[in-house]
């Protein structure tokens, strides 16, 4: 993929850094702020903070920098269920540390939680704590199927978990002490998505009527994959058909950012068109936020999806 990023920031329709210098405590940061950054958000923007409010203690940072990665660890990130306080993702040699690291991921998911209940207070009330994340994997040349790959720009669906039109927020914070963490965006949802949905007929395959009667069925009977909505179908189809197309991967025009060490970011990552370049050790935390929730619903994937297919994509 060709690294070199055409400089399009300050472009309508193209994801742009929104710089909090801080100070971002709970006693200066008014509801204004908070509805201020939520539109940034939903505008498509990345929201980064040069200093991370998340604290982590000297001694879990070293242990999750030290991290042994077998070599059937060295794949795979670490996940963690807030709601189960379950970490999987270990590798058998880490059984020591199991304890440890379930420790440190549910700090860290709960300072997340607690810092963004102000920082995005109109959320914090409906949204979902999703899974957390630690990625100690160097992105740099790592390998993966073209539809895992996340080098590669994308709008972020996940299969296996349908969201049913609510939003993929997610909150990332890079603990390498050296190195920063390089991503590349290019145009948001709202001003790509539509061009992508015409092109490829993607509103004609879930409006078919032939399908649709086969949904309703599978729904009634509970069958497995039944309860992905329309919306989910299209996201996929659409997170699939970027990756897939090499010459848009190539042409269109992107923006590179460099996360520092230390720093937090925060994206819709759903209408944030994102690929990570580079980077090793950061720790994320994903919430879904329903779209009752949203400042500007109307700029919603959802949205813009319903108006170009002409129904409701939700079940
Ligand atoms: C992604 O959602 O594509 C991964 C972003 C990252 O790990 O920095
Ligand atoms: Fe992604």
């Amino acid at each position: 993929m060709n690294s070199v990023a055409t400089e399009k920031a300050g472009a309508p329709g193209f994801s742009r850094l929104v710089t909090i210098p801080g100070p971002v405590g709970r006693e200066n940061w008014t509801g204004d702020l908070a509805v201020q950054a939520c539109r940034d958000l939903e505008s498509g923007h990345i929201v980064f903070l040069p200093n991370s409010p998340i604290e982590i203690p000297w001694e879990d940072r070293e242990l999750l920098l030290g991290r042994k990665q077998s070599s059937s660890a060295y794949h795979k990130n670490i996940a963690y269920r807030p709601l189960e306080d379950r970490v999987t993702g270990l590798d058998s040699s880490e059984a020591g540390d199991a304890e440890k690291l379930r420790r440190i991921m549910r700090d860290f998911s709960r300072r997340s939680v607690e810092f963004l209940s102000d920082f995005l207070s109109p959320y914090a009330k409906t949204w979902k704590q999703e899974l957390a994340s630690f990625r100690p994997i160097e992105e740099k040349g790592r390998q993966a199927r073209v539809h895992a790959r996340n080098d590669l720009l994308h709008f972020d669906s996940f299969p296996t978990r349908p969201t049913n039109g609510a939003r993929i927020l997610r909150f990332f914070t890079n603990i390498n002490p050296a190195q920063g963490r390089v991503w590349l965006t290019s145009q948001t949802f709202e001003a790509f998505g539509p061009m992508m949905v015409k092109a490829g007929r993607l509103t004609a395959s879930v409006n078919n009527p032939v399908r649709r009667a086969a949904y309703t069925v599978a729904r009634k009977l509970h069958l497995r994959g039944a309860h992905r909505s329309p919306y989910d179908d299209l996201m996929h189809r659409c997170h699939n058909l970027m990756k897939e197309d090499a010459q848009f991967q190539e042409d269109t025009p992107k923006n590179r950012w460099e996360f520092p060490p230390n720093s937090s970011w925060m994206v819709f990552t759903d209408c944030v068109s994102h690929a990570v370049l580079s980077g090793q050790y950061a720790l994320e935390q994903t919430f879904l936020v329903p779209h009752s929730a949203l400042v500007e619903p109307q700029r919603s994937p959802l949205a813009i999806l319903e108006s170009l297919a002409g129904r409701r994509l939700t079940v």
